[in-house]
């Protein structure tokens, strides 16, 4: 099993390659806003990707939808649309 490192508002973690995101978020107890359950119907768990961002796979439509085509500008992607497969820094959005 590959692991890979991914830092959080600078704590530093490890998960499985190939996990979804949002079920890494979950499982270290990482608090993210989620309506929908991690199937990316809700739109709430936005993050921003501050590094290694060339280890994400486009756009997909439900982020496109959510979003916007604006990822180059705002690096916010939707956390449970997104499997890990690089190394990856992430800023928490916080909206409230
Ligand atoms: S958790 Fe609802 S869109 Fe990602």
């Amino acid at each position: 099993m590959e692991e890979i490192e991914l830092t959080i508002d600078g704590k530093v973690i490890k998960a499985e390659k190939g996990k979804n995101l949002y079920d890494v978020f979950n499982e270290h107890k990482i608090p993210l806003r989620s309506s929908c359950g991690g199937y990316g119907k809700c739109g709430e768990c936005v993050i921003k990707i501050t590094e290694g961002k060339e280890h994400l796979p486009a756009l997909t439509l439900e982020e496109n939808q959510y979003l916007g085509n604006v990822f180059y500008i705002t690096k916010e992607r939707l956390c449970c649309r997104l499997p890990v497969e690089g190394k990856l820094s992430i800023e928490l959005i916080k909206k409230d």
